[in-house]
């Protein structure tokens, strides 16, 4: 019942020239079942926008101001990304928790900001390895939720999508494996579950971290993985669409 998602992440790479090969062969790539994103740098907004327009394949951004406008030197608002028909932005991405200081607080505030200008936050969270060798997965994914679940309401997350993404697994070649991931997203799930059932049954919860097209199916298998969030190999056309094959 829940449409699988595969969005690509595409992190700080691409230039004019080198994004349209890729965008047009992923527009033109993408036929499957599964829904297909794309989150690219603010600056080729436009460009995925206008390769994109009309496409099965929908755009986003990799991050979000929590202002809505104002003297924020090098910011970019909620808004600004709806004027470019951004259906989608990631929130809390473990870069940007750990390398850019945003805290469970401020991940809260950027999501409350997505949701108000009408775009889909896809919400990451995920432990790290020390957190998971201490046994502390649950509490950790749990923390960086309720913090966001404490600033909205629960019905925003039928308009928003939640990553898991370990922080060990994301840039390592290291992956979760199937059974390692669906415990943990059914934890995710079942946290909603206690707010709203309906709601919590269809969120869609993607994983992300070292997903490739050779572990991608066994990946989509699990019962509550509805698809991926894709760093490096959202890169290579070929890569990435194979891993859209396995979701659909
Ligand atoms: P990766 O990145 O696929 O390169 O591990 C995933 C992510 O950071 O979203």
């Amino acid at each position: 019942m829940r449409t699988k998602l595969v969005a690509g992440n595409w992190k700080m790479h691409g230039s004019l020239a080198a994004n349209l090969g890729l965008l047009h062969a992923v527009r033109d790539g993408a036929g499957g079942a599964a829904e297909v994103a794309l989150c690219v740098p603010y600056p080729y907004l436009a460009q995925a926008q206008a390769a994109l327009n009309g496409s099965k394949v929908a755009w986003g951004a990799q991050d979000v101001s929590e202002h809505a406008q104002g003297a924020w030197t090098g910011e970019v608002s909620a808004a600004m990304l709806a004027d470019f028909a951004c259906r989608y932005v990631l929130v809390g991405h473990s870069e940007r928790r750990s390398f850019f200081g945003d805290t469970d607080a401020v991940v809260a505030a950027k999501f409350v900001a997505a949701r108000k200008a009408g775009l889909v936050p896809i919400l990451c969270v995920g432990e790290s390895l020390a957190e998971r060798e201490a046994g502390i997965t649950g509490e950790v994914v749990t923390r960086q939720i309720d913090a966001v679940l404490g600033g909205c309401e629960i019905t925003d997350f039928a308009k928003a999508i939640v990553a898991y993404e370990p922080v060990w697994a994301i840039g390592t070649g290291r992956t979760a494996s199937p059974e390692q991931a669906q415990e943990v997203h059914a934890l995710i799930r079942s946290r909603f579950a206690r707010e709203d059932a309906a709601i919590a049954g269809g969120l869609r919860i993607l994983y992300g971290g070292s997903v490739k097209a050779g572990n991608a199916a066994e990946l989509f298998g699990q019962p509550d993985i509805d698809g991926g969030l894709i760093g490096g190999a959202s890169l290579v056309a070929a890569d990435f669409l194979a891993i859209c094959a396995a979701a659909a």
